[in-house]
């Protein structure tokens, strides 16, 4: 592995710095994380409660069956989409699942391309593994949405095995319509590239209906997670579904890297799919959210705020007031308590101009922290 590849999570260090900062009693505005403000349904804490007393222990690797049938019955309801629950693993999070993706698809050393800006534990995860990145840069002035012609020209300069993208997209909540989408999927069956779809925020799609690969191709590999959406962050439970050719070996790999996901998240996530209105409620809670911050960014002066497509995210050109976008988040959350996560975690050649701001929590820390940045920063 290329130990100098490996970058901390900077997202995750101005948030623990935030939790000190806390501890010591000072209010925080955390805009730095991508954790949603809300809690589970309130049917998902009761099941728990239920069966805390009796936990299960390991299930199948793959999964708990009624929990693969209730997502193949999710599938059919809301994408139109027949899936065999025999396709599907659950894993721990999307970031287990992304794991076991690049193992078991992909020769080790395999290049896999990656857009710019983009989730930064993908690059760190594959730089880990000993594959090979190869950077897609997305432009502001295309919404950072990424294009068939993208990758074509991508794949011209450097060919690659596979291709990895999240619409809607951290850090950007770029979406790619269902038209274009479509169309990349075409483009990377032609060049032989084989295509993850992270579609861990489909569920936050303003834009659109939120749309799956599945809709157009049964040999994506889809991964996706209980984690924003059905705000079950902690209970680290997401899902896999695979074509047949990849099942076996990772399925696996499951069982022998986690051997199967955690027993009280799989109860927790059945429950989730069944409160589709609570969760409905609290997206149009972040779409709220998501006006105020962009507004309140553009008032004070950040260049390129436009309303994000999906996810919770608005990602801004911060070069009027920095060059250096850590610093200028670590200065930030000491000077008046608001955290945002510096761009250089989603971009290591043109983030350090660039924050991001989460609108993923409450209502009225958004505003208050839109009124802080106010005297904080020089008036445009
Ligand atoms: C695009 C994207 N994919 C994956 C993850 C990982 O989520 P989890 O492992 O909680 O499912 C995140 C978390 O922020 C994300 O933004």
């Amino acid at each position: 592995m290329n130990k100098d590849s490996l970058l901390p999570f900077l997202a995750l260090e101005i948030f623990a710095k935030a939790k000190q900062l806390e501890a010591q009693g000072q209010k925080i505005y955390h805009l730095e994380v991508g954790e949603p403000g809300g809690s589970p349904a309130p049917r998902v804490i009761e099941a728990v409660k239920k069966a805390l007393p009796n936990p299960q222990t390991y299930t199948h690797a793959k999964g708990n069956i009624d929990l693969r049938e209730s997502l193949c019955d999710f599938y059919a309801l809301h994408h139109g989409v027949k899936i065999d629950a025999n396709n599907i693993v659950i894993t721990m999070g999307s970031s287990s699942g992304f794991l076991l993706a690049f193992l078991g698809a992909f020769e080790t050393g395999s290049s896999i391309a990656l857009t710019r800006p983009g989730y930064p534990a993908y690059l760190n995860i594959l730089n880990g593994l000993g594959f090979k990145p190869v950077e897609i840069a997305l432009r502001a002035e295309n919404q950072w949405r990424l294009s068939a012609s993208d990758i074509e020209i991508a794949y011209k300069k450097e060919p690659f095995d596979g291709l990895l993208f999240a619409s809607p997209a951290n850090p950007t909540g770029a979406s790619i319509p269902r038209d274009e989408f479509k169309k990349i999927i075409k483009t990377c069956k032609k060049l032989g590239v084989q295509l993850i779809s992270d579609e861990i925020y489909t569920g936050l799609d303003y834009s659109q209906k939120p749309l799956t690969a599945l809709e157009f191709d049964s040999q994506t590999i889809v991964v996706n997670s209980f984690s924003k959406y059905f705000c079950l962050t902690g209970y680290r439970i997401g899902w896999l579904i695979l074509p047949d050719k990849f099942l076996r070996k990772i399925e696996m790999l499951q069982q022998n890297m986690f051997i199967s996901a955690p027993s009280l998240s799989q109860t927790a996530a059945i429950i989730a799919l069944e409160e589709i209105d609570y969760y409905q409620n609290q997206k149009q809670q972040y779409q709220n959210n998501r006006d105020i911050l962009t507004n309140g960014l553009i008032d004070l002066g950040f260049e390129g705020v436009k309303p994000a497509d999906g996810a919770f995210y608005c990602y801004v050109d911060a070069s009027k007031f920095t060059n250096n976008s850590f610093e200028f988040c670590q200065n930030m959350l000491a000077s008046i308590g608001v955290g945002a996560t510096p761009g250089a975690d989603f971009d290591r050649v043109n983030g350090d101009e660039y924050v991001r701001f989460s609108f993923a929590g409450k209502k009225e820390d958004i505003e208050q922290a839109l009124k802080k940045m106010t005297g904080f920063l020089p008036r445009p």
